[in-house]
């Protein structure tokens, strides 16, 4: 039995789908456990580009089990759209499951999302307004409708109750005007029949997977300083992108996960509000972020780019148990003089190694930086890592170094194959 957990170990985007993708040839199932519709994972395989937000990156192998788990908050009509996009593109999803206890988000749920945003001024989160944060919290304040419930004969009494105290809010708190329910119940009978047949426990299903022996795969959206605990608090997203989040989000135990890849990309982006330590404000974050296309897979929006931090990565390392980097976007680096790493901060004249909780504390830390030669020359089809230039390596073996994990896998381009391996995965 093996189960590796695919993360991202900074503020998402880190490319963990195509590193999903890469090792799902191999694995027997792919799992999905936390977030929504919020993530956007971008695979290129023959120059097709397939931008999945919900559907388990490993659909893009022929029949390959995926599972959407119970930590994951589903969008009914978006799922259902993703999955008719991806047939447009040529791939029929087959062997896909929803656990029947994952809590689906609701029109209101989109419509708080964006208003709560609009409203916020500069508290303003900047979320992806796919209703993630609402539908998280409906499901603390045992308010939610899970996709069992979509099933169940009493869906419309359940909705009913739920919509009149949603609708008074809306009207009364943000004064909108109130969502029709015949509708919502009309689009959701269309949504159950189709879904109806995906539908299951699907925590038995990979329980027995799991007991089989087979190669299991999970797929993290976020990332680690996204995570409602660990991340940049209130700047974070309402799941657990973290490996602990595996356990929770699929109903396996803890025993399962015999690799934790953490997904860094060579430099540091972030999308919505937040500290941010190593950001650039100047003509080399234009640089990074043109170079290597940094606008948002789902909103498009351009990401904020800086230099790689190794406080944040070693935080991800500690946090959650790292067996080895996956480390995205080498090329991208590609073509810059100097290149910079941050190796801890300087706070009220301190030397701080470990990420501090309080926003005010981030805010006030200057980095303490690394320089390294860049390299140039084009790397995309290295397959070898010794045949990578020299100065890329002395930056990757420093990152090794620093935080006392291998780096196993290395992406030097977009494409499926655009990949260096340095370790066998599945034993
Ligand atoms: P993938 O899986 C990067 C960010 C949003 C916002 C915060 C909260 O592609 O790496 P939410 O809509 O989740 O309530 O927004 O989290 N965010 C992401 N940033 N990559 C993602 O996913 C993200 N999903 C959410 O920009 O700052
Ligand atoms: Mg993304």
């Amino acid at each position: 039995m093996s189960g590796i957990a695919v993360f991202g170990a900074q503020w998402g985007d880190e490319g963990k789908g195509r590193f999903v993708d890469f090792l799902a040839d191999e694995a027997d199932v792919v799992i999905r456990y936390q977030g929504g519709n919020n993530a956007g994972h971008t695979i290129i395989v023959d120059d097709i580009t397939y931008k999945l937000h919900l559907i388990p990156a490993g659909s893009l192998y022929d029949a390959k089990p995926c599972v959407i788990g119970n930590g994951v908050v589903i969008d009914p009509g978006a799922l259902l759209d993703e999955i008719d996009g991806l047939a447009e593109q040529g791939t029929t999803i087959k062997n896909f499951m929803i656990s029947d206890r994952a809590h689906m988000v609701m029109p209101y749920h989109k419509l708080m999302d964006g208003l709560s945003e609009d409203n916020a001024g500069e508290a303003k989160i900047g979320t992806t307004k796919r209703g993630i944060g609402p539908c998280y919290t409906d499901k603390a304040a045992r308010k939610g409708l899970r996709m069992c419930d979509l099933l169940s004969d009493s869906f419309a009494d359940k909705l009913k109750i739920i919509l009149d105290e949603k609708n008074n809010e809306l009207t009364k708190i943000y004064g909108v005007d109130a969502l029709s329910y015949d509708q919502i119940l009309r689009d959701f009978m269309g949504y159950k029949e189709k879904l109806a047949p995906l539908i299951c426990d699907t925590s038995l299903v990979c329980y027995d997977y799991y007991k089989q022996g087979k190669k299991l795969l999970f797929e993290g959206a976020q990332g680690m300083l996204l995570d409602i605990d660990f991340g940049t608090y209130p700047f974070v997203t309402s799941s657990h992108p973290t490996s602990g989040g595996v356990s929770m989000g699929t109903g396996l135990p803890p025993q399962v996960l015999t690799e934790v890849v953490g997904v860094v990309k060579a430099y540091t982006t972030r999308v919505g509000a937040g500290p941010f330590v190593t950001e650039l404000h100047d003509e080399m974050g234009e640089f990074i972020r043109e170079r290597g296309h940094e606008y948002g897979a789902t909103t498009g929006r351009p990401r904020r780019c800086g230099w790689l931090d190794l406080v944040i990565v070693n935080f991800s390392v500690r946090i959650n148990g790292i067996t080895s980097i996956a480390l995205s976007r080498v090329d991208t680096l590609g073509e810059i003089d100097k290149v910079k790493v941050c190796t801890g901060y300087e706070i009220d004249g301190e030397i701080v190694n470990n990420y501090p909780a309080s926003l005010e504390d981030i805010e006030k830390a200057t980095p303490i930086y690394r320089e390294f030669e860049g390299w140039s020359g084009d790397i995309s089809h290295i397959r070898d890592y010794d045949e990578l230039p020299e100065a890329a390596k002395t930056y990757i073996e420093f990152i090794e170094e620093q935080t006392g994990v291998p780096v196993g896998m290395i992406g030097v381009g977009p494409q499926r194959e655009q990949c260096i391996l340095r370790q066998k995965y599945y034993v």
